[in-house]
């Protein structure tokens, strides 16, 4: 696993202080909450819109990925503000109605187990994530006292791929981005993570121009060990 040129072991070592992770599809499986919701704006719309389409928007901000859905069908032009902020608006509702059923059951599976023994083994844990309902998430899986810092999407201005909500959980950390590790399922995430000066573990990560770092197929394979020889 570990990369194996000559010297590049000694160059890499550092210590890892934090580990900082996305919410939407990496602790939990909100991420298909989300496109569901934007399913359901696009039909009543009009608009085209799938899973692939959908790959694109993750890690990206509601205002922001309403664009994208426009621009994909060219349709940028065919509303107007208000009506752009009424789609919005009515995406929310529907995503909100659908976390309505979230529970402990829902987090992703081996992510318990991960965040424990990270903790235990005395690493800071952080949540980046573009979501403004990030809290509530958290608070229906029951999982927000793990973390030492929760970032506030609604004080982000600038949405991944830009590195901003990740450098702003190092800042709060009080680390180094280059002692953090970042666990992302989105491609503008990786990237995020990767402008910030921090390496990446993606959790199936659709790759279309960065790979992550260290990947996995799935949160069920991720270990805290595995991780801590591959980046230290
Ligand atoms: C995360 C998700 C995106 C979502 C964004 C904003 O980054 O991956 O799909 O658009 O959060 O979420 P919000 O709950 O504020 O609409
Ligand atoms: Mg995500």
């Amino acid at each position: 696993m570990k990369p194996t040129t000559p010297d590049s072991g000694r160059e890499s070592r550092y210590m890892i202080r934090a580990f900082i992770f996305d919410l939407d599809g990496v602790l939990t499986d909100t991420a298909e909450y989300h496109y569901q919701a934007w399913k359901r704006i696009a039909e009543e719309y009009g608009l085209f819109f799938d899973r692939n389409a959908n790959e694109q928007l993750k890690g990206v901000s509601r205002r922001r990925s309403l664009d994208l859905i426009l621009e994909i069908n060219q349709a940028g032009q065919r509303f107007n503000e208000q009506e752009k902020e009424q789609m919005v608006r009515e995406k929310n509702r529907i995503y909100r109605n659908l976390l309505k059923n979230i529970t402990d059951r829902d987090i992703l599976p081996g992510i318990q187990g991960f965040l424990k023994e990270a903790r235990e083994r005395g690493l800071l844990l952080a949540v980046a994530s573009a979501s403004r309902n990030a809290d509530s998430v958290l608070n229906r899986l029951g999982i927000k006292p793990v973390f030492d810092y929760i970032a506030d999407a609604g004080q982000i201005a600038r949405t991944k791929p830009d590195p901003e909500v990740f450098l702003d959980c190092c800042r709060n950390l009080g680390v180094l981005p280059h002692s953090c590790i970042g666990f992302e399922d989105s491609q503008a995430g990786i990237e995020a993570i990767r402008a910030a000066g921090m390496r990446s573990v993606g959790i199936r990560v659709k790759v279309t121009t960065l790979a992550p770092d260290l990947p996995y197929q799935g949160t069920e394979e991720l270990d805290v060990q595995q991780v801590l020889d591959y980046f230290e």
